[in-house]
């Protein structure tokens, strides 16, 4: 059924791609990128923002082969109100089926004064010329008063209307630092509605941050007072505290039909877990435990009343049905004696379509893992196949190791590492078998990256569970890479997260390079 014409249809813009890889510490390289917009693409969205072409080459190329895969939404480009940020979103949009520009400048007095040195009617002059420009040029134009809850209303109506008649198709309203409140939000987009006579002629936005923990809650207000687009990304990464959760914004329209006057989405909900792993295991953001839809908590009930009333009436302290977000029981699923078949069965119904290739290679890893484990879960298996279907070469890969532990001594560690076609082998010792596994390494490569961060969680239930490790480094050039392992002894779930953020952090230094050349600049 085409809904795109109902008043009530809510659109989605995901722009975990741009505002959520502002995340600290959050990188994605171009193919976890493409492969993170795919999943938006099965998600449903309507929108995915996918980059900020100006910024970096990268960022550029990622945009642009985005544009070119993925055909069902929208793909957006961010720019600022300047000419030349245009015309890079612009080129690097071409192959989009539906494109848009999305520009953006700051209206609030503290930017005005403080970032930009320009009064308010050189802001009104720039924003409509750059709409003008943009909308000669693609017929989807978005625009973003940045900082806009802290403007002056009378002075955002004004620039507002100045932009639709330039031709601005969607106008966005960003709560840019999360400083306002639900209340306060709901009420300026009333006075959006009620003060700009041309508002009839664009799509509504909002696009907040968590700040104060309150990006979805002023969402929704917004949404109760005619927004039709929700900027968020998936669960909720995105600068400082982050974005409205996607997830929740969607649950909460889905769950509260009665509240928000039967406003829906396009959302494929039974995505939602999925996307939320995928993204979490590419950005190496975590999810906590607790997050509402898609933490691990989410639909565990632990107290003894609780799970009484669970078994009288679900509804009873189940306010939404986990299997609707694709929260999949731990299923028992395959042995070690399961085929490559079964193996691409299961994953098959996991979401995971793999290439010939890509199934050899996650077919021996299970062989390893099932002799090891004795019960392979589905979230195993799907952590398997995030770790295992190489997004980086691997420059340096794992080849043998072997820790000595005894109470009261340091422990000893043997590591061989495969480097092009070579065997590097160190033994040495350390204050535990990480940090001494890690000082062989840094030994072996040659360069001692610091690490900012090292978190290990278990991806199933058990004493055989895999333990699953991110680490954070920074390299020589400030750059932060986070790097990912995963297997049943967490010392070798260590190093392989350490050598994952590793082989990153070279794989970008020589992409760079090529991708400056490639982009003249
Ligand atoms: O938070 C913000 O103001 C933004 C804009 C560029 C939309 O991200
Ligand atoms: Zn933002």
């Amino acid at each position: 059924m085409d809904n795109m014409n109902d008043n009530n249809r809510i659109y989605i813009f995901d722009t975990t791609l741009r505002d959520g890889e502002q995340s600290p510490g959050a990188s994605l390289d171009q193919k976890g990128k493409l492969e993170i917009a795919k999943a938006l693409a099965e998600l449903r969205v309507d929108v995915i923002e996918a980059g900020f072409p100006i910024t970096s080459p990268g960022d550029a190329l990622a945009v642009k082969s985005i544009a070119r895969e993925v055909k069902a939404p929208t793909i957006c480009a961010l720019a600022r109100a300047v000419q030349k940020d245009m015309d890079i979103a612009l080129d690097c949009l071409k192959p989009a089926a539906k494109p848009r520009l999305h520009v953006f400048i700051a209206t609030s007095e503290i930017h005005r004064k403080f970032k930009l040195n320009k009064a308010k009617d050189e802001i009104v002059r720039i924003a409509t010329w750059a709409v003008q420009y943009a909308r000669d040029r693609v017929a989807e134009v978005e625009f973003s008063p940045e900082d806009a809850s802290r403007t002056e209303p009378l002075f955002l109506y004004q620039v507002l209307e100045s932009v639709i008649d330039a031709g601005a198709t969607v106008l966005n309203i960003p709560d840019t630092v999360g400083y306002t409140t639900p209340f306060e939000f709901g009420n300026l987009i009333k006075g959006i509605f009620d003060h700009v006579p041309n508002i009839g002629k664009a799509i509504v936005s909002v696009h907040c941050h968590n700040d104060l923990g309150l990006a979805v809650a002023n969402s929704l207000a917004a949404v109760k007072f005619g927004a039709r687009q929700v900027e968020c990304t998936v669960n909720g990464i995105g600068e400082r505290a982050g974005n409205a959760a996607l997830e929740e914004i969607v649950m909460a329209l889905d769950t509260r039909k009665d509240i928000f006057g039967g406003k829906f989405t396009n959302i494929e909900r039974s995505q939602i877990c999925k996307t939320s792993r995928l993204v979490s295991s590419l950005t190496g953001m975590l999810v906590q435990a607790n997050k509402a839809v898609v933490g691990r908590n989410a639909f565990t009930h632990e107290s003894g009343i609780h799970q009484d009333g669970l078994l009288k009436l679900r509804k009873t302290y189940e306010i939404m049905r986990p299997e609707d977000v694709g929260f999949g029981e731990t299923q028992l699923v395959l042995g070690k004696h399961s085929g490559r078949h079964a193996l691409e069965n299961r994953l098959a119904k996991l979401g995971h379509k793999l290439t010939e290739k890509e199934l050899d290679h996650v077919f021996i890893s299970f062989k390893a893992l099932a002799d090891k484990k004795k019960e392979v879960f589905d979230d195993d298996l799907v952590a398997l196949v995030d770790k295992e279907i190489v997004t980086t070469p691997r420059i340096y890969a794992l080849g043998y190791l072997s820790v000595l532990t005894a109470s009261g001594k340091d422990p000893k560690v043997t590591l061989r590492l495969k480097f092009k076609g070579k065997t590097l082998t160190a033994t040495g010792t350390g204050s535990g078998p990480v940090d001494a596994a890690y000082r062989m390494i840094d030994k072996m490569i040659k360069r001692r990256p610091r690490l900012l961060d090292y978190q290990i969680r278990s991806v199933t239930v058990g004493k055989d569970a895999q333990g699953e490790v991110t680490v954070k480094i920074q390299g020589d050039a400030d750059e932060v890479m986070i790097g990912q392992g995963l297997s049943t002894d967490v010392i070798e779930a260590s190093v392989k997260a350490y050598l994952d953020a590793i082989n990153k952090m070279l794989h970008r230094s020589k992409l760079s390079g090529k991708d400056r050349a490639a982009h003249g600049v």
